[in-house]
Parts: structure tokens; sequence; C-alpha cells
């Protein structure tokens, strides 16, 4: 009879190594570390006088460094004590304090069918390979070339070629004596009772074999050679031994490089996986053509903690990964989740690496998102958020989508992490939903969109930002800090009370810093300063030019209350106002420089957000300045801002 590899498993978790192993050595007391499962003992295989033999309770293993024997509890018994191996598992139930599983005949038939299925497969996968080598298989290696699949890819992935017959499975396999009856169940064989002469399911298709993580063949997937063939890929049926549901094609090839790498890749299709290998990336696996499922969530996890999604770059290959979001939101655990991979538009995978190479790939593997970005942001492209009741629903969509987590603390955790990015949002303020209504009218169904901004190699935030940054005119702070020297310049009784202010002041301007410095120089004399005086003392230090320009551009933007005639009361009130939208551009001049940083660096949705928003500031601080100097109309700000 052959034993469930749960039931093994379960005996293996309650008795350890150790325990089984004790009744035939002796452990060596100052080697052996009990606490940490570590035993060590002479070999009972050889003959030694100094301990090398190990057991690991961990691992459940036991390996000897002298004579290399090795194996787990049920090989001890079997080799050390000579039991065979039903024995040794009713030994080891009863001491684990578990039944024997009931076999009842049915199962045991059921599971000779389950063999017998393994082997039809096994021979399908074996005619199909030789098929494609044979004359009649020149079109299929044709389309494999095309598809710059090299023969090491094809023997490695076992790629073969179902002839255009009808029979020609059907009759390899009845030669070899199998019941047709045992085909059908293969699902490599359609039958039943409409059909009068049961026939080859797979015809004219290159044949992907698809095995189980033990290696062993369970069903095929088929791709039709033209496009003009209706289905392109036809997959197995369920059978007993092939659920579609649970399996990842690859995964058997796949586990070595995947724990060398502590890293699973999932792309969408056969092809792509295909493509991954030729590249170097031997840790890709794919769902058979279903949504990815819970049950292949586990068994990647059980793989890595953080397998990356990579599916196409079309809104189908979004669509997936949004659904395979959602599924995983129910399952995240501690340390568990899964990144995602954002391709270039219309690419999927295998047009990566054909026309951009392997370190596209791996640029692009370098720069995955996490599941909370990835729900953070389909909120964002989801939601306008121009109202407060549309405010409203992104927060209950968010709610929505979290509440869904079932571990209490992952759950916790992503609560406060959308709480704090929400609050930020809403600081960022009113300026930036105005702003995202007003380009980009409220859409409802996703579609194509994501492609273009989400491609993380090419931000949607390049071309933004260039606007975003036409935002910053320097020419505006000049035109301000040569009206605020002037004022001191025709005003000198203004530095009574702005003395200090006039010293502390920053100017781009270096002409006008020195200026400024002058004017300083001159004011710290202490004599009262009469309004000819100051300038007489800087037309001898050379500024001539510099304040007929400031004389000329006050005249020109209409800023009477600068000019040498204005009232002292006028002149005040305008120089405060500059005063202070100076210092606010200054401040926000900084902000703005930071802001690009961070989106240089990071280019997420928040940071083009934050960096926008500063820029509207900005070119409203200018709005205002022409209000103050009483020309709001707009050629009055073309003056100003173009000057
Ligand atoms: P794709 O259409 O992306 O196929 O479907 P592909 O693997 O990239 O192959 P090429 O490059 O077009 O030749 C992804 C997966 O969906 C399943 C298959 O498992 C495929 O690998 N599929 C697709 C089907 O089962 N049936 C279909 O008709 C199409
Ligand atoms: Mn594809």
């Amino acid at each position: 009879m052959r034993f469930s590899d749960s039931f093994l498993d379960q005996i293996r978790a309650r008795v350890s190594v150790s325990s089984v192993v004790g009744s035939a050595v002796q452990w060596d007391r100052r080697k052996t570390n009990a606490g940490r499962g570590d035993y060590w003992a002479c070999c009972p295989f050889h003959h030694e006088k100094t301990p090398s033999f190990h057991a690991d309770d961990a691992q459940g293993r036991y390996y000897c460094f002298g004579c290399k024997a090795s194996g787990d509890i049920f090989r001890f018994l079997t080799e050390k004590h000579g039991l065979p191996f039903p024995e040794a598992v009713e030994q080891l139930a009863s001491q684990a304090g578990l039944a024997m599983p009931q076999v009842s005949p049915e199962e045991e038939q059921r599971q000779e069918k389950r063999a017998s299925l393994y082997e039809i497969n096994e021979m399908a996968a074996e005619f199909f390979g030789r098929q494609l080598q044979l004359p009649s298989g020149s079109a299929a290696r044709c389309y494999l070339a095309d598809r710059n699949m090299s023969a090491s890819m094809q023997s490695r992935f076992g790629i073969g070629y179902a002839p255009a017959d009808r029979f020609a499975l059907k009759s390899f396999l009845a030669e070899k004596n199998i019941r047709t009856e045992a085909m059908i169940e293969a699902g490599l064989v359609i039958g039943g009772e409409d059909i009068a002469v049961p026939y080859d399911r797979f015809r004219d298709r290159i044949m992907f074999p698809i095995r189980d993580i033990r290696g062993r063949a369970i069903a095929f997937g088929g791709r039709a050679l033209r496009a003009d063939v209706p289905a392109k890929y036809l997959n197995s049926p369920e059978t007993p031994i092939f659920s579609k549901s649970q399996v990842l094609y690859n995964l058997n090839q796949a586990r070595k490089s995947i724990h060398q790498n502590a890293m699973i890749i999932a792309v969408e299709g056969y092809m792509d996986v295909i493509a991954l290998a030729r590249a170097g990336f031997d840790n890709a696996v794919a769902p058979l053509g279903t949504a990815l499922t819970e049950q292949q969530l586990h068994l990647m996890w059980r793989q890595a903690p953080e397998p990356i999604l990579c599916f196409d770059g079309d809104s189908a290959g979004i669509k997936a990964a949004f659904r395979a979001m959602d599924m995983a939101l129910a399952h995240l655990k501690p340390g568990y989740s899964l990144r995602f991979a954002l391709l270039p538009e219309g690419m999927d995978p295998d047009d990566i690496v054909t026309n951009n190479g392997p370190q596209a790939l791996q640029d692009i593997l370098d720069k995955t998102l996490s599941l909370s970005e990835l729900l953070w942001r389909r909120a964002l492209e989801e939601n306008d958020r121009s109202t407060p009741e549309r405010r409203a629903r992104f927060e209950v969509m968010l709610e929505e989508a979290t509440g869904r987590i079932g571990d209490d603390k992952v759950r916790m955790f992503y609560k406060t992490e959308m709480r704090q990015r929400q609050r930020q949002l809403w600081q960022q303020g009113r300026t930036v939903s105005r702003k995202y209504s007003a380009n980009r009218p409220y859409r409802k169904n996703r579609g194509r969109q994501y492609d273009r901004n989400w491609d993380n190699r090419q931000p949607p935030s390049r071309e933004l930002m260039a606007q975003a940054r036409t935002g910053n005119n320097p020419g505006s702070f000049i035109h301000r800090e040569k009206l605020i020297i002037l004022a001191f310049v025709n005003h000198p009784e203004l530095l009574d009370q702005l003395d200090e202010t006039l010293s502390d002041l920053v100017l781009h301007s270096r002409e006008l810093d020195r200026l400024r410095r002058e004017i300083l120089n001159i004011a710290s004399l202490g004599e009262p300063l009469e309004k000819e005086d100051l300038k007489s003392h800087l037309l001898e230090k050379g500024f001539t030019r510099t304040i007929d320009e400031m004389n000329e551009q006050a005249r020109k933007l209409n800023s009477w209350f600068f000019q040498p005639d204005a009232a002292p009361d006028d002149a005040l009130t305008g120089l405060q106002h500059m005063l202070a939208l100076h210092h606010k551009s200054i401040t926000l001049e900084r902000e703005l420089k930071e802001a690009e940083r961070n989106l240089a660096e990071s280019p997420t949705e928040e940071n083009f957000y934050r960096l926008n928003e500063i820029r509207e500031m900005l070119s409203s601080t200018q709005g205002e300045e022409a209000s103050i100097e009483g020309f709001g109309e707009a050629s009055g700000r073309t003056s100003l801002q173009g000057g």
C-alpha cells in the first residue's frame, strides 16, 4: 500500500528523529545541544571512536559525516533495524498516536489508476517530443525557431508536437496496451456516449507538458501554430491527477533557483516562463490560464515569502494583477505578501526579453511595488477626490479593502498605513484635487490608462514633471527683488522700521544684493538719511544703471507706490506686501526643490501631487503680487511673468 505524503508528514511532525535514533546510539554529551535539536553520536552504521553522526530535530533528518548515511525516521528503521517500510510506518504511527489510514479496496484501485495516469501522460510526453523531431514536425520546429526557442530550451521544457492526425496518439498508446477508457480519463483522448470513435484531443499543436512539483507529467498545454485556429491554447481537462487551480507551470524545475534567489516570479503564460528562462531567470512559474488561485498563492508562499507577479502590460494583465491582489488580501499573514512588477504598455515578459534583453527585465524586477502601494494606487486611480462625497467614497473603498485582510496584525498595520497616507493626501490640500479633476475627468472604468501611467520605467510624471517645473519662474523673483530694493532707495525712511528686514533679506540677484549691502552700509553711518543723500551715494558707488532699470521697471509695472513721489504710508504698505510674498516664495522655492528631488528619487503619485501643489502655490503668489500692484488684468500679468 502507498501512504499519503501528508500522513507521513504528520508522523514526522510528531516523532523526533533524535528519539528514534536515540534507542540505537549513545548521544555525546559534550557535542550535543538538545535545546537546539542538535544531537551527536558515534555512527550506528559504521565503526568509529569519535562522533561524526549528527541528528537534527528541526529538519527531522540524520547524517553521518563519516560514512554519509542519511535519512529520516522511516529510513532509520528500515536501514538500521531492517523493518519493511509499511511496518516502520505502523510502528512510528502508533508512537505518534495516529491511527493507520483505512484503505478500502476501492481506494487501492484508485491509487493504482492514478499511478497509471501518470504513466500514460509520461508516455504521451515522450511521444510528442519524438514527433517534433520527425519530418512532419518541421512546421512546428520553424514556429519554435521564430519564437526564439532554442533546442536546449525545447528539451529543458520537454516541448513536443501533436501531429495533425486524429488518431496518432491513440494508436501509439493502444500499441502499448493502454485501454481507451484510460486515455480518455487521462484527458488525452476525447470520447463519450455520443462519440462513435474516440479521437486525440491535441492535434497539430505545440505541446507543453505540465508537471507536478515532483516532476511527474500530469497534463498538457497545446498551442496552435496559426492564429486562425479557434483556441490559441488547449489544455488537458481536469482529471484525477490534474486540477489546474492547484498547479503552477514549471514549479518543479524552478524550485532550485527559487531557493537560491529567495524569489519566485509568476508570469501569465507558458511562453513567458520559457522566455524568462532564456534570459537566465529560472525561477518563473505560471498559473494555467486562470486567475491566480488561493492554492497557487499558498504554493508560492511555501517557496518564498514575497512572490513577484509579473503580468502583461495590457489592461488584461493589470486586471489580473488586481484580482490577485484582491484574492491575496484575505490570506496575508505576517511576513507574507505579493509584489508587483509593472511592464511597459503592450509588452509581455517574452517581448521584453526578446526586444530589450535580460537587463531590461532585471530593471523591472528591481522596481516592484508592494501590495500596499498597489492598493493605494488603485484607490487613487479609481476615485476622483474633488468633492467631500467622493473623498468619503475613496476612504470607504480603502477601508473595505483593508477590512478584508484576515490576519489581525497585518490588517491593523494596513489600516494605519492607509490612514497615514490619507492624512498626507488631505494635507496636500484642495488645490491638488481641483487640479486632479481638471486634468483627469472622473472615469469609472479602468482601462488602458494604467498602462501608460503606471509604467515604472517611464513614469507619467516625466512630462508632467516638466510641466510642473514651468510654474517656477525665476524671472518673477528678480522683478520682485528689484521693487523691494527700489522701495528702500526711493524711501530711505522705511529703514527706520525695516532695517533688520533688509539685513536679513535673501536675494537671488547678486547685483541687487550688492546694492542691498551698500544701503545697509550707508544706513549704519548713523546719520538720518535724506532721499537725495542716499541716492547720490549709490550713484557714486556705480549703481546708476541698476537704479535706472529699477525705476523703469516700477513705471512699466505701474508700481506707483515705490516711485519717489509716493506717500510714505503707501510705500510702507506696498513694501510689506512685497516682503511677505517674497518670503513665501523663497520658502516655496525651497520646498519645490525638495519635492523635485523626492519625485526624481521615487516617482510616486504622492510625490507628483506634492510637486504640483507647490507649483500651484508658487504661481498663485505671483497672482497675488499682480493684484496688490493694482493690475489684475491679463496684460499686466503677462508683462510680469514674461518680462
Ligand atoms: P497568453 O495568451 O498570454 O499566452 O496566455 P502566452 O503563454 O504568452 O503565449 P504566446 O506568447 O501568446 O504564444 C497566457 C496563458 O493563458 C492560458 C495559457 O496557459 C497561456 O500560457 N491560455 C491562453 C489558455 O489556456 N487558453 C487560451 O486560449 C489562451
Ligand atoms: Mn502572453
